[in-house]
């Protein structure tokens, strides 16, 4: 790969039907094996950076580029090829198919994507080891914690090797213990080289988990900052404080 940034958004508005745009003129660059935070409250525009991001949505005027692809100008089907090739994603609520095991959920990337089965059962498997959840592999999702259903989602986003791996508050949902499992295995993915780009409004989550945070307020930049490192915690989540009920 060249120097080229693996997330590079130029003037990047996104305007609906009434109201102020959801997001106004945003440009941001993220270099390949960055660990970023994008932080705001509630409306602030997170989830429609993240879906102009993935491709699920077009912006009204400027530019998206991932990974050398110009995301704002895919169709429907290349759109939906680049996701599956480049994009992992995590969410909240875990978004894992009930009536499937653990392991055919994990399979469903590598699935859409023309992988052979035994290929993908043997990654999915390998996956699973690794995450720690393996002995569940013929469990059904309902039957597991809500730390190993992210670890499960975790293995899915991970099935095709992307790129770039989307977390929108992956940690929401979750116990204290089970969301401090989450974030030290984004950090151990990030340290093999995962680019991560984590979506929040936890302050302390951002901090600790990314080098760098980015805040939006109203759809803009408000702030962009290059922590000290996450060992820094403390003084990031110093400089971060805000009035009472700005950013939670
Ligand atoms: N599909 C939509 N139609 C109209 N307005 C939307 C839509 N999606 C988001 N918005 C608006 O855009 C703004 C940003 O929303 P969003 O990106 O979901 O914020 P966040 O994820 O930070 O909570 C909000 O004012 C929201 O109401
Ligand atoms: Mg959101």
């Amino acid at each position: 790969m060249t120097n080229a940034p693996m997330i590079d958004l130029r003037g990047t508005t996104k305007k609906y039907d009434d109201g102020p745009p959801a997001l106004a003129g945003v440009t941001l660059s993220v270099a390949a094996g960055e660990c970023v935070a994008i932080l705001g409250h509630s409306g602030s525009g997170k989830s429609t950076l993240l879906n102009l991001i993935a491709g699920l949505d077009k912006p009204s005027s400027g530019t998206v580029t991932v990974d050398g692809t110009r995301v704002d100008q895919l169709g429907e089907a290349g759109s939906a090829k680049y996701r599956r090739a480049s994009i992992g994603m995590i969410f909240q609520f875990f978004n894992l198919l009930d009536d499937l095991t653990v392991l055919d959920n994990v399979l469903i990337p590598a699935q859409l994507a023309g992988m052979s089965k035994g290929e993908a059962r043997r990654r999915a498997v390998e996956l699973l080891g690794t995450l720690g959840i393996d002995r569940h592999a013929k469990a059904y999702p309902q039957r597991l914690s809500g730390g190993e259903r992210q670890r499960v989602a975790v293995a899915r986003a991970l099935m095709n090797s992307p790129a770039l791996l989307l977390a929108d508050e992956p940690t929401g949902a979750l116990d204290s213990s089970s969301a401090e499992d989450v974030r030290r295995l984004l950090l151990d993915l990030n340290a093999d080289g995962q680019t991560i780009l984590l979506v929040t409004h936890d302050v302390q989550l951002a901090a600790t988990t990314a080098h760098r945070i980015i805040e939006l307020v109203d759809g803009a930049v408000a702030r962009d900052v290059v922590t000290s490192g996450r060992d820094a915690a403390v003084a990031v989540r110093t400089t971060l404080t805000r009035p009472a009920g700005e950013v939670r």
